[in-house]
């Protein structure tokens, strides 16, 4: 079946269509397994992705520090025509019709019903009236759309969007929480070594890492997700958002970051350079005896930590060395934490295999200790591939279409109701 996706949670705007077969259903899986072992593993569906459009506002918002909610709704709405006949285009599956229906057509009832769907994005309305009729329905099954969490304005405008598509082409809509999303992308990589196995093994821990969230889920089947630990203030890449902005690097922060720590290496190479340049930075809550985590603390410590060097070297501007050396020991306090509590959580649960997910899951370094710590301890690693840990459609997709072979009727049946939920929480 074919599967298009719509995601628009935060300054990115995504569009993805997949096609996905096979899997038996998780009832099935669920009922065999219960008469003998306790659910072991599951067999990974097939999927194909045929487009993955992701238009990014970064520089529109980097000159505001920071993600601003109604400007990344404005952009959505101005972008998601255009990335709607790029991916329908991508996946060869963009037909104009002859005998363009021209907006009069619709109006009456459809066209009101559209125009009330869209009251609230008038510049996508504009745009929607021009160009959607001019659309044949495309061959896809179901359409699947974010609905939380995420910024609410930025999250309407996909909302609306799926709910005017799917009103006049007739199609389904499933809506989707953005961190499932994060936890199957891990179901996406084919060139991971683990990830030629057929089967998954459950328990999961899933490790989620974004601007937002930094959660520990337990996973004993798809769709049964248990939050067992999480930050009790900033997300890890609102982390490395800030030490990045106090460094003066520029937003977003996590690329920069990881970038510098590994010039680090190169740069600063004799053993007694690195004492000249050590800075020791807390862990915070790495003792703690539970699996939540707090970065807060430690972003602190590097704000006073910056104040210090300047005022004992009388100087206004750090030199690079120096920065290198401090993101470097930051992004290694930060990844020591959750390494270990990752680590924690899989020993506590008997975990079989960790996911991870989120922008921060791209880090290289984060990566390389996951990988190191799961073999000594023997469990599976399942690793997203770089370009889908951060925000795109493919893995919203993905979970719609966990959702269609495990529950009975996953569309929302009442599409008035489908309404964006900012603090979304998985269950
Ligand atoms: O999942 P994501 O794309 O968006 C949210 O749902 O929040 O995550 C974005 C976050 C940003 O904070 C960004 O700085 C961080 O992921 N990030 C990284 C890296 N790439 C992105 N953090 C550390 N290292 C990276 N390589
Ligand atoms: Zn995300």
């Amino acid at each position: 079946m074919r599967i298009l996706a719509i995601e628009t949670s935060c300054d990115e705007t995504a569009i993805s269509i997949i096609y996905a077969k096979g899997a038996p259903s998780l009832d099935r899986e669920k009922r065999k397994n219960a008469s003998h072992k306790p659910s072991i593993k599951y067999r990974r569906p097939q999927v194909k992705i045929l487009s993955n459009i992701v238009s990014s506002q970064i520089k529109l918002h980097a000159k505001w520090g920071g993600v601003v909610p109604n400007l990344a709704r404005r952009e959505h709405e101005k972008n998601l025509i255009p990335i709607l006949k790029k991916a329908l285009k991508e996946a060869k599956i963009l037909k104009t019709s002859s005998k363009v229906r021209p907006w009069t057509d619709f109006q009456g009832v459809q066209g009101r019903t559209l125009e009330k769907i869209l009251e609230r994005e008038t510049e996508l309305l504009n745009q929607f009236s021009k160009e959607i009729p001019k659309i044949k329905i495309p061959k896809i099954d179901v359409i699947a759309v974010t609905s939380g969490p995420g910024l609410e304005p930025a999250l309407w405008a996909g909302i609306n969007f799926a709910k005017a598509l799917a009103y006049l082409w007739n199609k389904p809509i499933i809506p989707i929480n953005h961190m499932e999303g994060h936890i199957v992308a891990s179901l996406l990589n084919e060139k991971n070594k683990n990830q030629n196995e057929k089967f998954i093994k459950f328990p999961i821990i899933a490790l989620l890492v974004s601007g937002g969230h930094t959660e520990l889920v337990l996973i004993k089947k798809w769709l049964d997700y248990k939050i067992i630990g999480e930050t009790r203030d900033d997300a890890v890449g609102e982390a490395f958002d800030k030490v990045a902005r106090m460094l003066d690097l520029g937003y977003p922060g996590g690329p920069k970051i990881s970038e510098l720590a590994r010039k680090f290496k190169s740069e600063i190479r004799s053993a007694d350079q690195r004492t000249k340049y050590e800075i020791n930075l807390p862990r915070p809550m790495i003792n703690s005896g539970d699996l939540d985590f707090s970065f807060s603390g430690l972003k602190t410590a590097v704000l006073y930590k910056i104040k210090e060097l300047k005022k004992a070297k009388e100087i206004r501007f750090l030199d690079e060395a120096t920065i290198a050396t401090i993101a470097k020991e930051f992004q290694e306090a930060a990844i020591d934490v959750l390494v270990s509590k990752t680590i924690n959580a899989a020993k506590k649960y008997k975990a079989k295999t960790i996911i991870i997910g989120g922008g921060v899951a791209s880090n290289t370094r984060l990566r390389e200790r996951l990988k190191e710590i799961s073999a000594l301890n023997s469990i599976d690693l399942i690793l997203p591939p770089k370009e889908l840990s951060t925000d795109n459609a493919v893995m919203i997709a993905m979970a719609a279409y966990l959702r269609i072979i495990g529950v009975k009727n996953p569309a929302i049946k009442d599409v008035s109701k489908l309404k964006a939920d900012g603090n979304l929480r998985l269950k």
